[in-house]
């Protein structure tokens, strides 16, 4: 597809579909991770525990699509984006990016398979359809349960550290860094 964009005519801020999707799986990942940190504190089979545990679910699913129309868009329009920095700093945050990508996409696996090494549990979306059961053997539940925990609790470090750089960009660098995923009304630089 559009892969002509040449260094001359790159743009110097992310697309609307693509800072819709950036910004729409930030929120998703925040919930998700705050929905079960919450549940954690409930005792089982209250209502509110299952209610956010199907929400989680649900919204798990979302994310598996937003991430698949995600990278199916970026590769779609690889080589339009112009640098943001040069040298070590580019190649590092190309790094987290990248790194960010990869897992997203172990941890909406580990999902799907949690989910399914759970037997008989429901798995749908929103109460509209339901995922199609395929058969996970019980006994992986808790290696891929910790799994998936860990695999939050990196994402969330390293979402937290990439935010960090952003904001720093913005309020120390004072670069266009932020702004290239801001919405053109909200960009200062
Ligand atoms: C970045 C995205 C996600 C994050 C940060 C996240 C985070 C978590 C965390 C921290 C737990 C608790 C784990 C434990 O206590 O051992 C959990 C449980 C779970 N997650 Fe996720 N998750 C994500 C995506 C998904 C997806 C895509 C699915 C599947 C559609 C999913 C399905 C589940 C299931 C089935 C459980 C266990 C619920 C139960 O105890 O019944 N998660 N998740
Ligand atoms: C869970 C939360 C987040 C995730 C998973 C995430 C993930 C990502 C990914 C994968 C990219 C690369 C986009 C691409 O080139 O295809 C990116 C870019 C970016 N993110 Fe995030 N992000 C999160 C939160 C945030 C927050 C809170 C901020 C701001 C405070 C932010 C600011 C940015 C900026 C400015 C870029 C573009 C950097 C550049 O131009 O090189 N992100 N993010």
């Amino acid at each position: 597809m559009s892969n002509q964009g040449s260094r001359a005519t790159a743009r110097h801020y992310y697309d609307r579909i693509s800072i819709a999707f950036h910004w729409l799986t930030a929120i998703i990942v925040v919930t998700l991770f705050a929905f079960a940190q919450t549940w954690g504190f409930l005792a089982k089979g209250t209502p509110l525990r299952s209610a956010l545990q199907s929400l989680h679910i649900s919204l798990g699913i979302l994310l598996a699509a937003i991430i698949i129309g995600r990278i199916v868009w970026r590769i779609m329009h690889r080589g339009q984006m112009a640098p943001a920095s040069t040298g070590l700093q580019e190649i590092a945050a190309k790094a987290v990016h990248m790194l960010l990508y990869l897992l997203l996409c172990t941890q909406v696996t580990l999902g799907f398979l949690f989910r399914w090494s759970q037997g008989t549990e429901p798995f749908r979306f929103f109460g509209l359809f339901s995922i199609p059961h395929v058969a996970v053997d019980p006994a992986w539940r808790s290696t891929i349960g910790g799994l998936h925990n860990n695999v939050a609790w990196a994402i969330i470090l390293l979402a937290g550290l990439h935010a960090f750089a952003a904001l720093a960009h913005h309020f120390v660098l004072k670069d266009r860094v932020l702004s290239r995923m801001l919405p053109a009304k909200n960009r200062g630089v």
